[in-house]
């Protein structure tokens, strides 16, 4: 199979005429969770303005857990809601149905018609290669072009197929509009045929078992994290195409610390957000991904020991040099974000 690929001076023109310039770098803008809402429920729409003040990104699904005889009442109910708030800061972005389904274009261009100068984000579903992601950017254009849309609407992708996960990199290269991608760990396991019945965190029998070394009972079984490939795939392939990874959904609401857990995995990985499918989440995710007050302290000690980002210092019998520079400043920069939308939480970071 031979693959042809755009001409770099062509990958940024607009694909259709009167479309909005695509972006060459992503707005700088603070996503630690995308906080998913069913916007056919009128008594969760009425919130939508007060709990847009307390996330980063406020979301309507129109996909999985939407039943298929509320699928319009989900497209109008958040395109009223759209329309009915100011989101200031928080990002607006819609789920939209896989393009495989009846819904999808209804979807896209419905949205866009009628709320396309509002919405920042289309998170697309089931992504398997770059060809669903140029299919959505040339339709995007279209419809931005005809109907007066002046800021791109950018694309996340969900990585919840084996092909998908294949695929990864073509994906997160495949379009100036693409914002960057989540793990869909729920129907990634049903696609590679894992034997789980959950959505996303570990499995109790997925681990290592030490050895038995002197015939005692007593062996150590330490469980391992069954996403850490993925997420470390998508990691690489997001950075190097200098868009946004993330984790996906957390579904056992009664188990804090192991959501805690995973979303903590995914942080320290480099992801900067996940997914907030209930209330609770909104504040896990907050303190996950807002990096930690002793963290950014040291950071700080990092950048003021070695003001042009150059050399070798000793802080604390740890060796500081030129990489360890660029580590402090990924955590500064994200503690300067945190502290401009959330001062509260930035008033721990100190400055
Ligand atoms: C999310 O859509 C998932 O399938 O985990
Ligand atoms: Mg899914």
């Amino acid at each position: 199979m031979t693959t042809a690929s755009k001409h770099p001076r062509k990958f940024f023109s607009p694909l259709a005429i009167g479309a909005p310039e695509p972006l060459r770098e992503l707005p700088v803008r603070l996503e630690r969770m995308i906080h998913f809402i069913p916007p056919h429920v009128e008594k969760i729409r009425a919130k939508a303005g007060d709990l847009a003040k307390q996330v980063d990104v406020l979301l309507g699904n129109l996909e999985d857990a939407i039943p298929a005889d509320a699928k319009r009442q989900a497209r109008d109910g958040f395109i009223e809601m759209a329309e009915a708030n100011d989101f200031g800061q928080t990002g607006l972005w819609v789920r939209m149905n896989t393009l495989s389904s009846p819904w999808a274009l209804d979807d896209v261009t419905e949205l866009v018609s009628k709320v396309g100068n509002k919405l920042d984000v289309i998170m697309l579903p089931m992504v398997e290669g770059p060809w669903d992601i140029h299919y959505l950017d040339q339709l995007l254009a279209q419809l931005e072009a005809a109907h007066g849309v002046t800021r791109p609407i950018l694309i996340h992708a969900i990585l919840e197929t084996a092909e998908g996960v294949k695929n990864v990199e073509a994906i997160a290269g495949a379009s100036p509009r693409m914002h960057g991608m989540s793990l869909g760990p729920a129907d990634l396991a049903a696609s590679r045929g894992m034997k789980t019945t959950r959505v996303g965190g570990g499995h109790p029998a997925y681990g290592v078992l030490a050895d038995a070394s002197d015939g005692s009972d007593s062996r150590f079984f330490h469980q391992q994290d069954l996403w850490h490939y993925t997420i470390a795939k998508m990691v690489d392939a997001c950075a190097s195409a200098g868009i946004k990874p993330f984790y996906g959904p957390f579904g056992d609401f009664s188990d804090e610390a192991a959501c805690e857990a995973q979303f903590r995995n995914a942080f320290l990985q480099g992801c900067l957000g996940a997914w907030s499918l209930h209330p609770s989440q909104i504040e896990i995710a907050k303190r996950v991904f807002s990096p930690d007050p002793e963290e950014v302290g040291f950071a700080r000690k990092i950048l003021d020991a070695m003001p042009d980002g150059t050399g070798a210092v000793m802080i604390d019998g740890k060796m500081q040099d030129d990489a360890t520079w660029k580590q402090a400043k990924v955590i500064v920069d994200l503690a300067e974000l945190v502290a401009q939308k959330d001062p509260e939480r930035g008033a721990l970071y100190g400055k």
